[in-house]
């Protein structure tokens, strides 16, 4: 009862932001992803007769806590549908630097509904993967998919129809994606906190939504046309209205430092001199510059003459889940 499941991180274009159910995880919208090749999870779960609770080790450490409750509660969600009740033993290994606005929740749970279920032998398609990966980390449900990948918000209350699908494949166009890291340490608010936070009380959520439509709309359209132009002008719109509804919250909030402003106010710069890149962020101080392949070093080293930069990933439209053998 031993499986290996390995899932990449993505990116949201389409930004996933406020829950309509927070306990099952249902989103107030639509979002659109690229999963990204460079950043991923390993997971291998195995379930034991003899376990008296689950054991869960990241990067060979064995973590208790809070963490290690959200992993048992979602196991739970696995060996209810089996109904076995065996514990595990969960054995994750990140190559995503954790909690600073790189997802690494959404590889995380994706690879764990994927080996988990895989482990205890129940038969799960990818929508049903998807689904489950959902209820770990909202985000992760898009992350069973490769390339470009948008989870419909569904309308049921059981959230049946909450998953992702694939729009277009990791070889079906290829853009660049540079991980900015301007900062490594924990977000002050994690995304669960900050999405509850604006819902409830920002005046301009209202605005989000209504303007959501037109972005997915322009942003599939400009997928199935290749058009980088048009996707990087809605991307760049889309992150720019996600953080300006966290301003209206009360209290209000803001992920980005000085050195995300830096690298947003380069990247319009590069536009204005011709260089085509636009910028997305998500629940921290990072920044994703996405550009075409043609011009990713000519954008890369430039972003590397800011002093504020500390490192910077390389990515490109990456696989779905992989299982490896046990
Ligand atoms: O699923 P979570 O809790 O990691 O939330 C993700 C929220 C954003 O990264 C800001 C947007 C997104 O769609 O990934």
């Amino acid at each position: 009862m031993k499986a290996i499941a390995k899932a990449h991180t993505n990116i949201a274009l389409i930004k996933y932001w406020g829950k309509r159910d927070e306990q099952l995880f249902l989103p107030m919208n639509n979002s659109i992803s690229i999963t990204l090749d460079r950043f991923y999870t390993t997971t291998s779960v195995s379930f034991q007769e003899d376990l008296t609770s689950d054991l869960f080790l990241l990067d060979g450490e064995e973590i208790g806590g809070k963490e290690q409750q959200k992993i048992s509660s979602f196991l739970d969600l696995i060996r209810h549908t089996a109904n076995k009740h065996y514990y595990a033993v969960v054995d994750s290994v990140n190559q995503v630097p954790t909690a600073a606005g790189f997802a690494s929740s959404a590889s995380g749970f994706a690879a764990l509904a994927a080996a988990a279920t895989k482990a205890i032998g129940l038969d799960v398609d990818e929508s049903g993967l998807s689904r489950l990966a959902r209820q770990g980390s909202g985000s992760a449900c898009r992350s069973i998919y490769g390339g470009f990948v948008e989870w419909n918000k569904g309308e049921r209350a059981d959230g049946i129809d909450s998953f992702a699908t694939q729009v277009l494949d990791e070889k079906g166009w290829n853009l660049s994606v540079l991980s900015v890291m301007v900062e490594a340490k924990q977000k002050k608010v994690l995304s669960r906190e900050g999405m509850r936070r604006t819902v409830e009380t920002s005046p301009f959520y209202s605005g989000w939504l209504e303007s959501l439509e037109t972005d997915l709309v322009g942003t599939r359209e400009a997928i199935q046309k290749r058009d980088f132009e048009q996707l990087g002008t809605i991307l760049e719109h889309n992150a720019l209205k996600m953080h300006a509804t966290t301003l209206g919250a009360s209290p209000p909030f803001l992920y980005w430092t000085n050195a995300t402003v830096e690298v947003m106010q380069l990247v319009q710069e590069l536009r204005d001199s011709g260089n085509e890149a636009y910028f997305t962020i998500d629940a921290g101080p990072n920044v994703k510059v996405i550009c075409q392949p043609k011009d990713e070093q000519k954008v890369k080293e430039r972003l590397q003459t800011l002093n504020c930069v500390q490192e910077i990933f390389l990515c490109h439209p990456g696989p779905g889940i992989t299982y490896l053998n046990s």
